[in-house]
């Protein structure tokens, strides 16, 4: 069985068709990549999976449960975690005050909470940062601040959005290796969006890809780079037309 399982998702805001009847499926242990051009609808799937959004149509099964139209402590609480494009992290509090907000998910006493915090801390070093204020960190810091919220609620199933938005390359190779080491000593399975597919790509065992809000691709890295529609949706029609005249495709 499938740890999360995604069938015939459709979302609708006016005018547009968000998410287009989309499918797939996530084993345990998987690392998958969701990328697609700006305005894929990428953000949209994810919050229909945790449920900021409930799907016009589909539906949405977690360890073989139907979580269709829950909402995001529900999702939380089965075990999903998630992090956010844009960053909804209090400045007033402190960094490990922040990280002690996701271990309240779980634990309900402050001295639980600390110890919880302080071990996720540890494993993203951000034990020197503990009694900074949000404001006072640089980006590449704050990210790992989300991170360590999201990972602080124990989930099962980690999402990622934009994990690198904002980083530079040599921060973004540190996120990228951070991941690797995180999904190694906590036993995740983990789905990760970018609109960089360099990010994802290294990473990921298999890669599903959007454009305009439908899933046009979905196989093993190399495959989707080498792929006619992910190609033709990233660098437009001409870019196609001039490598297949060079007979790269
Ligand atoms: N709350 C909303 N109300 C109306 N339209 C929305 C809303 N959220 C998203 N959209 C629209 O749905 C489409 C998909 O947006 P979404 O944010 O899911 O894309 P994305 O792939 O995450 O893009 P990006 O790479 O820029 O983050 C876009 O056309 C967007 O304008
Ligand atoms: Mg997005």
């Amino acid at each position: 069985m499938a740890l999360l399982e995604v069938k015939d998702v459709t979302k609708n805001f006016v005018g547009v068709v968000a998410n287009d009847h989309i499918s797939f499926e996530i084993e345990k242990g998987e690392i998958i990549g969701l990328i697609g051009p700006n305005g894929a609808g990428k953000t949209t799937l994810f919050n229909c999976i945790v449920g900021y959004h409930k799907p016009d149509h589909g539906t949405v099964k977690f360890n073989g449960k139907n979580i269709t139209g829950f909402k995001p402590f529900q999702t939380n609480r089965e075990g999903i975690g998630r992090t956010f494009q844009i960053m909804s992290i209090s400045g007033a509090l402190t960094v490990m005050e922040n990280v002690m907000v996701g271990s309240f998910c779980r634990v309900s006493d402050t001295r639980s909470a600390r110890k919880g915090a302080f071990e996720i801390m540890n494993l993203l070093e951000l034990e020197k940062d503990a009694d900074a204020r949000l404001t006072e960190l640089p980006i590449a810091v704050q990210k790992r601040v989300g991170l360590a919220m999201a990972l602080a609620t124990e989930p099962k199933l980690l999402m990622l959005d934009e994990v690198a938005a904002g980083l530079n390359p040599k921060e973004t190779e540190e996120m990228v290796a951070l991941l690797q080491g995180i999904f190694k000593a906590k036993d995740l399975t983990l789905f990760v969006t970018e609109h960089v597919m360099e990010v994802v790509m290294p990473i990921s065992q298999r890669i599903i890809v959007l454009d305009g809000g439908q899933k046009i691709a979905e196989g093993k890295p190399q495959d989707i780079a080498n792929d006619e529609r992910v190609i033709r949706a990233y660098l437009g029609e001409k870019y196609v037309e001039d490598r297949k005249h060079r007979g790269s495709i």
